[in-house]
Formats: C-alpha cells, sequence, structure tokens
C-alpha cells in the first residue's frame, strides 16, 4: 500500500436513487507504534443515522464489506441510530454484528445518539461487547493506546478523564465524534477520528461545505486529514444521511488505514521523506 491515498467508488441503493460510497485507504504513521501492530489494518466507520433516509441497504453493504478485510481494528465514532428514527428499536445489534476485529471493535456517542436516548446504541453495543469509550482509554498493545470522549456538545466531553490512566509515553490513536476536539485539545501528540460533519453531506457553490460546517454545525473542519501541532485529526463523511436525505456531490466514506511506524523526527532517509511527503501533501495546518 503507497503512503499516498487511494480511493474506490461504489454506487449503492437508495431506493431508486444511486447512493455513492468511497472506500479510502491510506497508510498512517505513528511513532512509537509496537512491533506487532506494523501493517496493522484499521477500519473506521462513523455516522450510520441508521432508520433514516432509506440507507439500511448501504449500511448493511458497508458492514458486509468491512468484515470481508478482517481487519485488526474497527473505530465507530457515534450518530448510530438517527433521532428521527420512529421505530419502536432499530435492530442495530443485527447490522454491527458482522464487525469483529483482532484488538477489539470501539465505540464512542455521538450528538443523534444523546437526542435519541442513549439506551438503545448502549444496549446493542455492549450485547455485542463493543466497547463504548466515554471519557476513558484502553490499551490495544504494548504502549499503544484507544481513548474516547463524550460528545462534545450534546454529552459530557472530557480529554483529562478519558487520558487520566493512560501513561505519557503512549501512542495514542482517539475517538471523538466531534471534530471540533481539535481546537481544545491543546497540543497532544495523537491521531484523533471524527465523524458529524457528513463532509456537509451536499457540495453546492453556496452556502459552501465550509459555511454549512461552520454555522450549522459549528465545526471548523469538513473532511479529511487537518492538524494543530503535533495533533492530528481525521474527519470521515460517514454512511448515512440526516436532514435533507441525499448526498450531492459528497460520497458517504468508509475509512481504512494502514498503521505504519513513522521515522523519528531527526531521521534521514526514505522514511522520514515519505512521512513528510504525507503530512505535506494532506494535512490542512490550523491554528
Ligand atoms: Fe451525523
Amino acid at each position: 500500500m503507497s503512503f499516498a491515498p487511494q480511493s474506490e467508488l461504489h454506487l449503492l441503493k437508495q431506493g431508486r436513487r444511486s447512493y455513492p460510497l468511497q472506500v479510502t485507504r491510506q497508510q498512517l504513521p505513528m511513532h512509537g507504534l509496537p512491533e506487532n501492530c506494523r501493517g496493522s489494518l484499521l477500519a473506521h466507520l462513523t455516522d450510520f443515522h441508521a432508520g433514516y433516509g432509506g440507507t439500511d441497504g448501504v449500511l448493511q453493504w458497508a458492514a458486509a464489506f468491512v468484515a470481508s478485510l478482517e481487519p485488526d481494528l474497527i473505530f465507530l465514532t457515534g450518530d448510530f441510530i438517527d433521532d428521527h428514527y420512529k421505530g419502536a428499536g432499530y435492530p442495530l445489534q443485527q447490522l454491527l454484528a458482522p464487525l469483529h476485529a483482532r484488538m477489539g471493535v470501539y465505540a464512542c456517542y455521538g450528538n443523534h445518539d444523546h437526542r435519541r436516548g442513549l439506551a438503545e446504541a448502549r444496549s446493542a453495543l455492549e450485547a455485542l461487547s463493543i466497547p463504548l469509550l466515554v471519557n476513558e482509554a484502553v490499551e490495544l498493545a504494548d504502549g499503544l493506546w484507544a481513548a474516547g470522549v463524550d460528545d462534545m456538545y450534546e454529552g459530557r466531553c472530557s480529554l483529562k478523564d478519558a487520558l487520566h490512566n493512560a501513561p505519557s509515553d503512549r501512542t495514542l490513536l482517539m475517538l471523538s465524534h466531534n471534530p471540533s476536539l481539535l481546537d481544545s485539545a491543546g497540543e497532544e501528540d495523537m491521531v484523533i477520528f471524527s465523524g458529524h460533519t457528513h463532509g456537509a453531506q451536499m457540495h453546492i457553490p453556496f452556502p459552501s461545505p465550509e459555511l454549512v460546517c461552520r454555522v450549522h454545525l459549528r465545526c471548523n473542519q469538513v473532511e479529511g486529514w487537518y492538524r494543530r501541532g503535533v495533533t492530528r485529526l481525521y474527519v470521515n463523511r460517514g454512511l448515512g444521511v440526516t436532514g435533507f436525505p441525499i448526498r450531492y456531490h459528497c460520497p458517504a466514506e468508509i475509512a481504512l488505514f494502514e498503521l505504519v511506524p513513522a521515522a523519528a523526527p531527526n531521521a534521514g532517509g526514505e522514511a522520514a521523506a515519505e512521512n513528510a511527503a504525507q503530512e505535506a501533501s494532506s494535512c490542512r495546518q490550523t491554528g
């Protein structure tokens, strides 16, 4: 797998419409990556909004596709059931049941989970033994940690609580539904995996995706990579829809990352050049 991002587009069915879903694949250089995690495959899914917009087939396809890859690690960053879903109980457990990973499947809440009530998402995840990381951290492998925070606007998000039991020399992967964590995280050496924005869901000249996210969602980020100091953020466009139930020039997304060791800051050679090239080409600087 090259360090350059790759992608493939799938056209799925949303009723009589075509629903675009992009699978993105890229390498993720990490300092302090344990040797036995070198080359591990991380799959990131977010913003299912199950029960809304006629996307059941899309969500089922996505779960089966990710399962077929046999990933080492899976992150689910919230908005499991849309708060417009009026059914008695969405079969979320059935939807997520295919997802298994050697190092585990981990989840955090999104704002829609808080709006609908957290019980449905929590009971489905508990039944599948998928830990919900609500301001807490777990060690995945020797020195590699995953942490998660509650939703920033509708939950009680505490980065301090999330990291209280993680050692200072950790290598850290962070689940945060809301990408705005980047703006308040200080200079924490971590990679944040977020959703929430849906990439603005519809890309039209006005209002622009940036304006939609800033005004409607109070987010300075839209999609893809961002960076503030040593903190990196990936914003996944998500799987489902909310509000106006279509995507326009803004495909849904399954994000795949191959974990690779980053070159030491003072290292030379090909590895350092590749790391620098990836960071220069993919990250928007903020702050
Ligand atoms: Fe969402």
